[in-house]
């Protein structure tokens, strides 16, 4: 078992040790098994604060909406959408150690192991009622330009709720700004939270995606 102060170096190098994207992703294989206990000695509520913001924004016919979950990592915030009664969840991460985890919580429809850029996926246009995104945005995690890709993906109304580190979408909310102009997005809500990590200021981000 790890002692304190690994747990701690390893959390650090993920948030701000700037390591590689071939780094990060071996480093979160090798962390997978330990993930869930180390993040709760780090009181993280992300997972839990995103999917109950989703639930917020979705009251009804839960077991018919779609769900994409970037960064899905060991499916925490599947459990949390399942307890809320919704049912049909999709994820994508690159780290095949968290993917298995995930598959093991037997709740995801499909789990794709690869990098979610601004690169188009083989997802059909149009699948998603809501996207989520929990601690996996900026920061050397899923890049700002990928807001394209969720659009494509989303059907028209779909929310997009991203939670994580306020230092995480410095670039982010100047591009939701201006998708926002061309009416592309419409901002529901940005919101501070202390609900994210220990000592961690962090923001709930939730745009509806805008389509004709
Ligand atoms: C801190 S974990 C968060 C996992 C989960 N969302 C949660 O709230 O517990 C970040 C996850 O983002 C994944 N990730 C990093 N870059 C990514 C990318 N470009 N596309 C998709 N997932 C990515 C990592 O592999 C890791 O599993």
């Amino acid at each position: 078992m790890e002692d304190d102060d690994t747990k701690k170096q390893r959390v650090w190098y993920l948030s701000d040790g700037n390591p590689t994207q071939e780094e990060r992703i071996k480093e979160y294989d090798n962390f997978c098994t330990t993930y869930e206990q180390v993040f709760e000695e780090e009181d993280w509520q992300s997972p839990y604060v995103c999917a109950e913001t989703v639930g917020s924004y979705i009251t009804d016919n839960r077991d018919k909406v779609e769900i994409l979950d970037l960064g899905v990592g060991t499916g925490l915030v599947g459990k949390r959408l399942h307890e809320l009664g919704f049912r049909i969840f999709d994820g994508i991460d690159p780290s095949q150690g968290m993917l298995t985890l995930a598959k093991q919580k037997q709740i995801y429809r499909s789990l794709y192991c690869q990098f979610f850029t601004s690169e188009p996926t083989k997802i059909n246009e149009g699948s998603y009622d809501a996207i989520c995104i929990s601690g996996a945005f900026g920061k050397g995690d899923i890049p700002e330009d990928s807001v394209y890709e969720m659009i494509r993906l989303g059907k028209p109304g779909c929310i997009v709720c991203f939670v994580g580190r306020t230092v995480a979408f410095e670039l982010l909310l100047p591009l939701l700004e201006t998708l926002e102009k061309k009416k592309q997005l419409k901002k529901e809500e940005i919101t501070e939270t202390q609900n994210y990590r220990k000592d961690t200021p962090a923001l709930i981000i939730v745009y509806r995606i805008i389509k004709d």
